[in-house]
């Protein structure tokens, strides 16, 4: 016999939506998990959902002949923006897999290396805008790598200058997007009752949504008015034919992806980048440690393509800080079957919602630890990394619905980590300050800030 999954007391009518903390859900989540233990079960708005939080059953669940990613109430409000681009595409769409078929090419590591250069052309706006600065500035890392990580996506994947870094604040598209995000996480906790309610929020939401496809519909126009043979994710997006269906991709499909690719490639690695300050900062061991391998590695020359997998230390404090702050904390997924998991101890009915907190299973102490609250990237190093058990660290997403980005982020925020160790120390403005989280669609240390201090201690 199964064993039931425990659930909190519930509001009658309500369930659980309203203990949900809406400004930080995953504060709520993760406490639970400290209460009920590694699985539990709530009501959201009339459903049941299941969370879990270890390993274990992290990895069960992993199992794609039983289970499949499924759209959950926030990403569902996301569609309103972006319908079925490949992030938010339900598996049984027929554009996710012509998209999917099409675009994995443009992600390959291979592919990924040939945006070296226009990687590097963000980077030095990023690292000229803070020597301007000098170290009296206070620098809000989250704001510069955001619009670093958004004018790299925009560049590299569609070859279109946003100019972010020559805007006080976040470009416009950035705020948009950020309220975007934040509302349709909201909406996803609001009762359908209520929506009709909410009509400033209502209003300003429709708004940011046409702001965001307006940009878009423009990149696309401007594209088609001047064509270019440079081989860009914009240029496959238009002229790729699938070899299974043989159809292209509709222009709705491709602003739609325009717009996924805008989103999912730069709210996420601004998020890494910044959790990766944080931590080095807090650890000021590690931050010795890392800039030891790149004055010895690189020194002062200019960084290329074949030093960044010359790095060993950078890659562990980037799957360090990964595991610590993970930006896309949940993951949604469904059994395509009733079925048992936990070995023969819960009972998931066919199609009920599972929700993966994988900040929790970044922090399992039975894979990590009593110490994994630690920040210590000598845990990912001398092969003990690849010796973790399966979905241990999870930061990108499992199977043919895992990030298909990640070699761009991993590349983008290697060659950013360089280029900073070589030219500043960091310091905090507050030494004081302790993490603290802001939840959009993906989550970032907030109000944390630094100065960036010119080297002199070389040439
Ligand atoms: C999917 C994380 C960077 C584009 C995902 C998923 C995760 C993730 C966890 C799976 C979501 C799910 O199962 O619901 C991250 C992290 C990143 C990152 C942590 C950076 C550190 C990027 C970049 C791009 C991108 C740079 C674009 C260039 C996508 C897309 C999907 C996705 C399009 C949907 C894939 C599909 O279902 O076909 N990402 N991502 N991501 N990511 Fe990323």
């Amino acid at each position: 016999m199964s064993t039931p999954i425990p659930t909190p007391p519930a509001v009658p009518f309500l369930g659980h939506a309203v203990s949900i903390d809406r400004e930080l859900p995953l504060q709520s989540f993760c406490l639970l998990s400290k209460q009920y233990g590694e699985i539990y079960q709530l009501n959201l708005v009339g459903t049941k959902v299941v969370y879990i939080s270890t390993q274990e059953l992290l990895h069960e669940v992993c199992d794609d002949k039983r289970f499949r990613k499924t759209i959950n109430p926030n990403l569902a409000e996301v569609r309103n923006g972006v319908a079925d681009g490949l992030f938010t595409a339900h598996i049984e769409e027929p554009n996710w897999h012509i998209a999917h078929r099409i675009l994995m090419p443009a992600f390959s590591t291979m592919n990924v290396r040939s945006m070296f250069d226009d990687m590097v052309d963000v980077i030095s706006q990023l690292v000229l805008k803070w020597e301007r600065f000098g170290p009296g500035r206070k620098i809000d890392p989250a704001q510069d790598f955001t619009a670093l990580t958004l004018e790299a996506i925009s560049l590299c994947a569609m070859s279109y200058r946003m100019n972010t870094f020559y805007m006080e604040g976040l470009h416009p598209f950035a705020e948009a997007m950020s309220d975007f995000l934040k509302e349709s996480g909201a909406r996803a906790l609001r009762p359908s009752f209520a929506k009709p309610f909410m009509r400033a929020a209502n209003t300003r939401y429709e708004e940011d949504i046409k702001r965001l496809s307006k940009y878009v519909d423009d990149i696309l126009e401007d594209r088609k008015a001047n064509p270019t043979d440079k081989k860009d994710v914009l240029n496959l997006m238009l002229t790729g034919v699938d070899k299974e269906t043989g159809q292209k991709l509709s222009d709705d499909n491709i602003k739609h992806n325009l717009l996924t690719f805008l989103i999912a490639g730069h709210e996420t690695t601004s998020g890494m980048l910044t959790f990766v300050m944080y931590y080095l900062l807090k650890n000021p061991e590690a931050m010795r440690k890392l800039r030891e391998e790149v004055d010895t590695r690189v020194g002062d020359r200019p960084i290329t393509i074949d030093d960044v997998h010359k790095l060993p230390y950078l890659i562990a404090v980037m799957r360090e800080s990964l595991r610590l702050g993970p930006p896309a904390t949940i993951r949604t997924t469904s059994p395509y079957e009733d079925t048992i998991i936990g070995g023969g101890k819960y009972a998931l009915e066919k199609g009920v919602r599972v929700m993966c907190n994988i900040y929790m299973v970044h922090r399992d102490t039975k894979v990590w630890d009593e110490d994994a609250e630690e920040f210590r990237p000598e845990r990912m190093l001398d092969g003990k990394f690849e010796a973790m058990p399966p979905e241990s660290w999870q930061p990108f997403g499992f199977g043919m619905r895992g990030c298909i980005g990640r070699p761009f982020a991993w590349q983008e925020a290697q060659i950013t980590l360089v280029y900073l160790m070589q030219r500043f120390t960091f310091v905090m403005d507050d030494p004081s300050y302790n993490l603290h989280l802001k939840q959009t669609l993906t989550i970032k240390p907030h109000e944390f800030y630094i100065h960036a201090i010119p080297r002199t201690d070389k040439k």
